[in-house]
């Protein structure tokens, strides 16, 4: 096939100053594309902002050959949403492709989680890609063209012990990935969502030694292919990890139907609720609700 390339196009990724942002950076830049590489260059659980993270990722980049350039907005904030897609227009006078990645960690159970604690992830994760993708939706449903990429977790997606902020955040994500593919179908503005693994600042400590062989690298084409052109799908969940590449979805067993049910009749039928055969998976709310 011939090799899918990004020429003309521009992208901005956020948290793109290391782990996985750097490496979806750098495979975009080196097909063509122009990058807006946002990092507010802080700490894993999002203090001590104003590192150079960004800039060293855009002087590797140049230094390759490629196109890119460095912005150390808050993506946590309205302003700074707007601010990430202003530069991409300033910079490069399009934007084409958003990839939601930057990201904080604070982790901590639940009866012990602050309300700060609980705020500060949702804000970088979940209300960061809300800032920064309202704007640039606006500016793709005019050019009648766009491609945005959510970041999820298995932490949001099965769960996780000690990261109900970051889980909440996370499959939050999911919904508004799937919500997006909905208003930006008759725009041809595809959304999808990438659930990735991958040894990074974030995760190595808590990764084994075979879990730290899985690098960002081999996440990052799913992430370019979900980001290009010929993206043939939207309103998707992609796992990405070690070469791995599979789809996660969301189901619903066929159960029972009953119009005159009782608490006893599900207290009764649960292996029937719960049987797996047959279930459906529902694309769309008008698709769950003609079931
Ligand atoms: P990372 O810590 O290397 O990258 C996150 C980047 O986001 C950092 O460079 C950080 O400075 C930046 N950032 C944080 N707050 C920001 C803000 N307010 N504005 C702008 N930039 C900000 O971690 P990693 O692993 O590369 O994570 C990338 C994404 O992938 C995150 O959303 C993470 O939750 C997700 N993820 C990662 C997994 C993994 O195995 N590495 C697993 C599942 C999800």
């Amino acid at each position: 096939m011939t090799e899918l390339r990004f020429d003309g196009r521009v992208a901005a990724i956020t948290g793109a100053g290391g782990g996985l942002g750097r490496a979806y950076a750098h495979l975009l830049a080196a097909r063509g594309a122009h990058i807006v590489v946002n990092d507010l260059g802080g700490a894993v659980d999002g203090t001590a902002s104003g590192g150079s993270a960004a800039v060293t990722v855009v002087a590797e980049i140049v230094a390759s050959g490629g196109s890119a350039v460095a912005d150390a907005n808050n993506i946590a904030t309205v302003e700074g949403g707007k601010a990430v897609v202003q530069t991409a227009l300033d910079h490069f006078g399009r934007l084409d492709i958003v990839i939601n990645n930057a990201g904080i960690l604070r982790d901590g159970t639940l009866h012990k989680m602050s309300a700060d604690n609980f705020d500060s992830v949702v804000a970088v994760h979940l209300r960061g890609a809300f800032y920064v993708t309202q704007p640039a939706f606006t500016h793709m449903r005019e050019q009648g063209y766009g491609r945005i990429v959510n970041t999820t977790s298995a932490a949001g997606l099965y769960g996780n012990f000690g990261q109900v902020n970051y889980s909440s955040a996370k499959m939050g994500l999911v919904g508004m990935g799937k919500s997006i593919a909905v208003e930006g179908a008759k725009y041809n503005i595809k959304a999808n969502v990438i659930a990735p693994v991958a040894v990074s600042r974030m995760t190595a400590s808590l990764m084994t030694e075979e879990m730290k062989k899985m690098t960002p690298e081999q996440v990052a084409p799913v992430v370019a292919y979900l980001s290009h052109e010929d993206c043939a799908i939207s309103g998707q969940i992609l796992s990405a990890y070690g070469g791995h590449v599979g789809r996660v979805f969301v189901g619903e067993t066929r159960g029972l139907n009953k119009p005159d049910l009782t608490v006893e009749d599900v207290a009764d039928n649960l292996d029937q609720i719960l049987n797996q055969d047959g279930y459906l998976t529902p694309e769309t709310l008008s698709e769950s609700m003609q079931l």
